[in-house]
């Protein structure tokens, strides 16, 4: 079985629901259910043996000892952190506790287990730390897209706190031999996105008649990737990638932030129109965020090259998707906006190992 940390929040949930279609092999989920965690979005698998939850705190080093002698996972595959920079930007402290301490425990605890290993498990045991292309810092507007190997120049708490994680991962495989892997990727989107980042926030306020904010000009570019396509792309470097390296991932989509508003607001004209007006008539622009980053864009070149990897999704086909599934499902959307997730807590709770 492998083990996956933060298996309830966005990236993580979508995760285990593509592996367990995509491969035979159990998943043990460990998740401390903050605010980001949901188990609603692991509804369809209540009940599937493939799949054991467990709630802990990944900086509690004795519970992450205990599951790791429980469960003797091949394999880790850590997505657990604080991951919103705005939240980063009001409260750094939780950003260092989990992002930093949390992941220095994990990898404690990891290490401890699999030098225990017999040596044919030992050398097939693999620690995948799931980082983001935040870590390189701002790009101008023509500079190139990051590579693997660009300086490291975090600028908000966030970045910093997942730099200083990356920094971890990549000592404890060259002090330790640690079998790591490490995965820098760009902007997420997709379904079972909690409605605090950009494309769900923009989604769910529209279709309430809310105003849609945009920092500062709106110029500032992300590079986009489906999540379905951060997903296949994590399971080929499980698979394939090579020991100690890290790679990008990207969709080779580079949009501005206004221009992901203006795609939206066309989908939604279309798709669910108002009954007077335009969605368009909702964006509004607000002032801009301390050490907004103007520019991200990744270079997932050596993923494809070496590992075979594409995205399958372009930006228009990918949002077309996302979309459609906020549309379709409005209850996820509202038992989010009202707290009512965080009352499922208990009741899965009693699935746990
Ligand atoms: N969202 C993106 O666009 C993006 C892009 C690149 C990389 N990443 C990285 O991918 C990972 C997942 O991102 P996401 O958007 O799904 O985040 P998220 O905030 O939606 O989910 C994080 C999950 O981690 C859990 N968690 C938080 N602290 C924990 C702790 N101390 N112990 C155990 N569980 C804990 C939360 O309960 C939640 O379920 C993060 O490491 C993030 O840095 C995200």
């Amino acid at each position: 079985m492998i083990l996956v940390t933060g298996g309830a929040g966005f990236i993580g949930a979508n995760f285990v629901i593509d592996w367990l279609n995509a491969v035979d092999e159990t998943v043990v989920n460990v998740d401390k259910l903050t605010y980001a965690g949901n188990l609603g979005t692991l509804r369809s698998l209540r009940g599937d043996p493939s799949h054991i939850f467990v709630r802990e705190d990944i900086c509690d080093r004795d519970a992450m000892d205990l599951l790791f002698e429980k469960y003797q996972p091949r394999a880790v595959v850590h997505f657990a952190a604080e991951s919103h920079v705005d939240r980063s930007i009001r409260g750094p402290a939780d950003f260092v506790r989990t992002n930093v301490v949390g992941t220095f425990m994990l990898l404690e605890a990891v290490r401890h287990y699999w030098q225990d290993l017999p040596a044919s498990e030992r050398s097939a045991f693999r620690f995948l730390h799931v980082s983001t292309d935040e870590v390189f810092g701002s790009l101008s507007p023509f500079a190139p897209p990051f590579t693997e190997t660009n300086p490291y120049a975090p600028n908000s708490p966030y970045s910093a706190s997942k730099a200083s994680s990356d920094h971890l991962v990549r000592a404890w495989h060259h002090t330790y031999g640690l079998p790591t892997l490490t995965t820098h990727c760009s902007n997420n989107y997709g379904p079972y996105q909690f409605p605090e980042k950009l494309i769900p926030l923009m989604l769910t306020s529209a279709l309430a008649g809310r105003p849609l904010p945009i920092y500062g000009d709106g110029k500032n570019v992300r590079d986009w990737v489906y999540v379905g396509d951060h997903c296949s792309a994590i399971r080929a470097v499980l698979a394939k990638g090579k020991l100690g390296e890290s790679y990008n991932i990207g969709g080779f989509n580079e949009v501005a932030n206004i221009d992901v508003v203006r795609a939206l607001c066309r989908l939604l004209d279309a798709l669910r129109p108002k009954t007077s007006g335009s969605y368009f008539e909702q964006i509004a622009s607000v002032p801009d965020r301390p050490g907004h980053d103007r520019r991200y864009a990744i270079d997932a070149h050596k993923l494809k090259h070496e590992l075979g990897w594409k995205p399958e999704e372009t930006f228009e086909t990918g949002l077309e998707k996302t979309v459609h599934w906020y549309l379709d499902h409005p209850d996820w959307v509202s038992d989010v906006s009202s707290g009512e997730y965080l009352s499922l807590v208990d009741a899965d709770e009693r699935i746990s190992a």
